[in-house]
């Protein structure tokens, strides 16, 4: 449980924690590359920690050296049957790219996780690993974890045309593809994000990418090399989020990772009057980089469409929280997937937004926000629903608040985020009012 009553102001520079997606793909990818690579800014959360324990269980050494986490790389065929069930917790992530190197891999594993995970939808990647010669098994007429799969050494060259834009869902496939008899093509219906292309990339892969199609080659072995792992942009989004809501602030965050298919928000952000400036831009293995500097700013209502839902995919809540301060109404659209996710997020927000007194409707597919550049929050209990965003998202909507605010069931944030409240205290002083 946590406690806030503000009125906050934010000033200062801010050290966000390295990015949740590339770190889970640093070690999967890494423990077949052959090669001994270290990684850099490993981010520690619990969903990466359990798909390191995971990874280790297939016979992979992994250690922490000083500040790297250093993985001694392996080739498919040399991973090891697990003994046990392996457990990804309350990752999806883990749960799907392991399920696709795993396809490949010519022993039975078993793949559970938290109540969370347990019920999200899986049947979209059962179903084409399926079709690629694996064997993979679900609960509920073969729709949801726990998983069990059985491998196949040479998997099928297909074609796929996947119906949910998941950068998971193309992973998973991704991952398979690179062990199939031929040519793979990945079609989605928009663009998301491409971290796995660009490490495979890094790593020398037959994989090319552009837009909505990735084509696999499998004939290049690819080859392990030390990973930076930039700071995670949609972590950095709640910092700036608070930074343009609460009076008299200015924060700087540096090393953010700011690749195209993750910081559409700063866009979505820019269109509403946030004040933010992107420095420092640089390249480091195959991701861009850069500081990002932002300040108090009058927000206006905007409107966000299906188009580009998948890029904004996990900062919609943090999104919603500026809606909530800016002048108008603000409308979401396509963003059904989000019901999806750790917690069905369109309805968390709408229950948690009701409470405090903020203008809320629910939509199939998206919310209705009604804003207002004073908002005052009543006094209130907010749950967490479990759902690491969505305690974070609540968090920053408490801050500019005078109201007596708690948030139950914060310990989720550990997930993704594990120094969040540090780190925000660190920023974070109590306005004169
Ligand atoms: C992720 C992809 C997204 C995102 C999740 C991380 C990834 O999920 O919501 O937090 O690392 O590939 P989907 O691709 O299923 O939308």
């Amino acid at each position: 449980m946590i406690e806030i009553t503000g009125p906050y102001i934010m000033q200062g520079g801010v050290k966000i924690q390295g990015d949740k997606s590339i770190s889970h793909r640093s070690v999967i990818i890494s423990a077949i590359s052959g090669k001994k690579v270290r990684i850099e800014n490993f981010l520690f959360s619990q969903d990466c920690i359990n798909t390191i324990n995971l990874i280790k269980k297939l016979g992979i050494n992994i250690n922490r050296e000083n500040d790297l986490l250093v993985v001694e790389g392996k080739r498919i065929g040399d991973l090891k049957e697990p003994d046990d069930v392996l457990f990804v917790g309350n990752s999806g992530t883990t749960i799907r790219l392991v399920a696709g190197l795993l396809s490949a891999a010519p022993f039975m594993s078993i793949l559970t996780g938290d109540p969370s995970i347990n019920k999200r939808p899986m049947k979209r990647i059962i179903k084409p690993l399926n079709r690629m010669g694996a064997r993979v098994y679900g609960r509920d007429g073969n729709t949801k974890a726990p998983l069990v799969i059985i491998g196949e050494k040479r998997l099928k060259a297909l074609k796929h045309n996947i119906t949910v834009a998941s950068a998971q869902v193309k992973s998973s496939l991704i991952l398979a593809s690179l062990f199939s008899d031929g040519k793979t093509e990945i079609n989605q219906p928009a663009v998301s994000r491409d971290h796995t292309e660009r490490m495979l990339e890094y790593f020398e892969a037959g994989i090319r990418y552009d837009g909505r199609k990735t084509i696999i080659t499998p004939e290049k072995i690819i080859k392990g090399k030390d990973i930076f792992v930039p700071n995670d942009i949609s972590s950095a989004a709640y910092f700036i989020v608070a930074a343009l809501i609460l009076r008299n602030s200015r924060v700087i965050l540096k090393d953010i990772g700011i690749n195209p298919t993750r910081s559409y928000f700063l866009d979505v952000l820019r269109e509403m009057g946030g004040k933010i400036s992107i420095k420092n831009k640089r390249v480091r293995n195959n991701e861009e980089i850069a500081d990002i500097e932002c300040q108090t700013s009058n927000l206006q209502a905007v409107k966000i469409g299906s188009e580009k839902i998948p890029n904004i995919i996990d900062e919609i809540p943090i999104l919603a929280v500026a809606a909530a301060y800016a002048k108008g109404v603000t409308e979401i659209t396509g963003a059904h997937e989000l019901r999806y996710k750790e917690s069905d997020r369109l309805n968390s927000i709408t229950q948690e937004f009701d409470k405090a007194g903020i203008e809320v409707k629910e939509k199939p597919d998206g919310l209705v926000i009604k804003g207002d550049n004073h908002l005052k929050l009543k006094d209130t209990t907010f749950d967490s629903h479990m759902d690491h965003r969505i305690a974070m998202s609540l968090i920053v909507l408490s801050l500019p608040s005078e109201a007596q605010v708690m948030i139950s069931d914060t310990e989720c944030i550990k997930t993704s985020f594990p120094d969040f409240i540090q780190i925000l205290y660190s920023v974070l002083k109590k306005e004169r009012t």
